[in-house]
């Protein structure tokens, strides 16, 4: 068989981990062969392709990145998109396709498959907010720069008196934010899925500071307050309709330097969450997920995404996988609410 392989969306650390997989067991294990198709779906809808066999993977398995480049190409949103991808994959001779990426990536090869293109799906994004999946790769390396931040920050806040907030990634859910913030003992964290009350938000601080402590507040990006609280910047939309966030931060430090008096200073880690080398949770969870995507591929197993339950890589519907996020749980919000202020 010969098999396409694409990575979509925003990159994520173990993207190359998952394409080395792939390759590897499917021409040693099987015998197949590979095209890779670079930028996500703009290389199956041009026709850009790119080697990729075991020498072309070999040394990647560190690397942050994606050696196939990535991009938020929608061939959706292009008139006769999906015909386009078709006689692309007819002309390169390829029987099937990989696809690596995240909601977007994978509503697209979701709606492929349902017109018949033979697809199998690998889950990927740093916000682990893909359901029908316990994680994502790319969540774990990300919680833990964010972390080693917030542990940074907690020094310097702490030298200088001031509250330090830290915004993190996360447009829809808050799972960096909730997971970074209760390993680096945040003294508030915001999320997307519970507006929060400035007035709350000014109080913990305030509290915080009357210890011997500062205040580090890590707030998701695409956190809000409760409506009519606060004005809010807005932003440019992406071919799959998602706003370009960024500047909950600094809002927030100007109003609770505000309220409270006291200075207030925005860390935005940005782009730094998802770039370098993944860590080995990351790896070993993005090696399975190739190798498991590779024996759905060999099997004839199509429309289906790999995922991890418990510890196991089974396969689900990419229907399940598309159809909602997974956002964090309130139950999973109050744990974290113990230790505010
Ligand atoms: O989906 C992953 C993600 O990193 C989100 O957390 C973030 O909102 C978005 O991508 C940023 O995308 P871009 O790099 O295209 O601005």
């Amino acid at each position: 068989m010969r098999i396409g392989v694409l990575t979509g969306g925003g990159d994520c650390p173990g993207l190359n981990a998952v394409i080395r997989a792939v390759v590897r067991k499917g021409v040693s294990v099987y015998g197949h062969e590979f095209v890779g198709f670079r930028d996500g779906w703009r290389g199956p809808l041009e026709g850009d392709t790119v080697q990729l066999g075991i020498r072309n993977v070999r040394g990647i398995l560190p690397r942050g990145g994606t050696i196939l480049g990535s991009s938020r190409t929608n061939p959706m949103k292009i008139e006769g998109g999906v015909e386009k991808i078709r006689e692309n994959l007819a002309a390169s001779g390829v029987d099937a396709l990989i696809a690596i990426g995240g909601e977007d990536t994978l509503g697209v090869a979701k709606q492929l498959f349902e017109r018949d293109v033979k697809v199998v799906g690998v889950p990927k994004t740093i916000d682990n907010d893909l359901n029908a999946t316990d994680y994502t790769f790319g969540f774990d390396t990300a919680v833990n720069i964010a972390t080693e931040a917030i542990d940074r920050l907690h020094t310097t806040a702490e030298s200088h008196h001031r509250a330090l907030i830290c915004e993190v990634m996360g447009r829809h859910a808050g799972w960096i934010a909730l997971h970074a913030g209760m390993a680096g003992g945040a003294n508030v964290i915001l999320i997307p899925e519970k507006p929060f009350d400035i007035d709350r938000v000014c109080a913990y601080v305030e509290s915080r500071f009357k210890t011997r402590y500062a205040p580090i507040v890590v707030v998701a990006e695409g956190a809000h307050p409760i409506e009519g609280q606060m004005a809010l910047q807005a932003g440019e939309l992406d071919s799959f309709g998602h706003v370009r966030l960024g500047g909950i931060g600094e809002t927030l430090a100007g109003e609770i330097e505000k309220r409270t008096g006291k200075e207030a200073r925005t860390t935005v880690l940005g782009h730094i969450q998802r770039g370098g080398t993944p860590t080995a949770f990351d790896r070993v969870l993005a090696t399975r997920f190739g190798l498991g995507a590779i024996d759905a591929v060999h099997e004839g197993d199509f429309g289906v995404m790999v995922a991890l339950r418990g510890t196991d890589i089974v396969r689900a519907g990419l229907d399940e996988a598309t159809r909602e996020l997974k956002t964090v749980p309130i139950e999973r919000y109050r744990e974290a609410e113990v230790f505010f202020g």
